[in-house]
């Protein structure tokens, strides 16, 4: 009788283990990519973990100590589109469910000479947009394949409240390059949830709010969230998902973001 629960028990694992779900995230060793890739992980999925350095971040090697068997940590600079087809190429037989796009750079808020009027460091645009736009374009465009084969089929974008020009409340000021690259990325993942909607992938835009992530060191300010709150509110709108929903732009906490 004993034996038998216990092998009942092991099926039951093994049958857990190999049903669990798969999420990549993109830019995942720090602030909101890192709480996505805690919070999937504690949800028993398995996580794809990209970062774009030249060694494992510690961030990623305690989580990876913490969950030896669902966290995958992979390099994938979002800029390097030979390092995008190495990864998609790698993972060929692996489904992905979600894909989340969160990688991105905001500047120095300390410093917002070179993105407000007067001041604007025209050499840094290009940045913005491979960094912001382009590349999560191009990771949708080469991991497709793998999000097609899933259950799920879900590829989600971290987009700002900052590049929501219809939005009617207080805007940060300057900004320009950040600002633009969001609303080229919003205009990317529009076109890409029309071209992949027949395939039954659901492609959305997030807005996590404004979240306290390490780099604002001790900075707090009114309205200013904890990412557990952010990152939780976003994956219970990435799980409620459904095709109907593509094309569309939440925020956080479920309410309609306008573009
Ligand atoms: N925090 C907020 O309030 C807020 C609000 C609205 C939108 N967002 C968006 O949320 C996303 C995450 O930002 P965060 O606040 O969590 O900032 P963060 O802590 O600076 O995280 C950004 C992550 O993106 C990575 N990254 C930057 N450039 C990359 C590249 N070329 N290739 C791969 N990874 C790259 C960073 O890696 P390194 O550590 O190597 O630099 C880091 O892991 C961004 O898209 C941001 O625009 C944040």
């Amino acid at each position: 009788m004993r034996l038998t629960l216990f092998a009942a028990a092991i099926a039951a694992f093994v049958a857990t283990s190999a049903d669990a779900k798969t999420v990549l995230i993109t830019g995942s060793n720090s602030g909101i990519g890192l709480e996505f890739a805690k919070q999937y992980a504690a949800k028993g999925w398995d996580v794809i973990a990209t970062h774009r350095r030249s060694e494992a971040p510690e961030s990623l090697k305690t989580l990876l100590a913490k969950h030896p068997d669902l966290i995958h940590i992979e390099t994938m600079d979002v800029s390097n589109h030979e390092q995008i087809d190495a990864l998609a190429a790698k993972l060929s037989d692996t489904a992905i469910d979600v894909l989340i796009n969160n990688a991105g750079i905001t500047g120095d808020f300390r410093n917002p000479a070179p993105q407000s009027f007067g001041t604007l460091a025209y050499d840094d645009w290009e940045n913005f947009m491979r960094i912001n736009a382009l590349g999560p374009l191009k990771i949708s465009e080469a991991f497709a394949p793998h999000v097609k084969a899933s259950e799920d089929k879900k590829i989600v974008a971290v987009s700002s409240l900052a590049g929501s020009f219809g939005f009617k409340g207080p805007t940060m000021p300057g900004g320009y390059w950040y600002k633009v690259s969001k609303v080229t990325l919003n205009g990317y993942m529009k076109n890409v949830a029309n071209d992949l909607k027949g395939d039954g992938v659901t492609v959305a835009l997030l807005s996590p709010g404004q979240v306290k992530v390490e780099k604002m060191g001790n900075v707090n300010f009114p309205g200013l969230i904890e990412p557990s709150e952010s990152i939780g509110g976003m994956i219970s709108i990435i799980d409620g998902l459904t095709i109907e929903d593509s094309g569309a732009y939440y925020s956080y906490d479920g309410k309609p973001q306008p573009f």
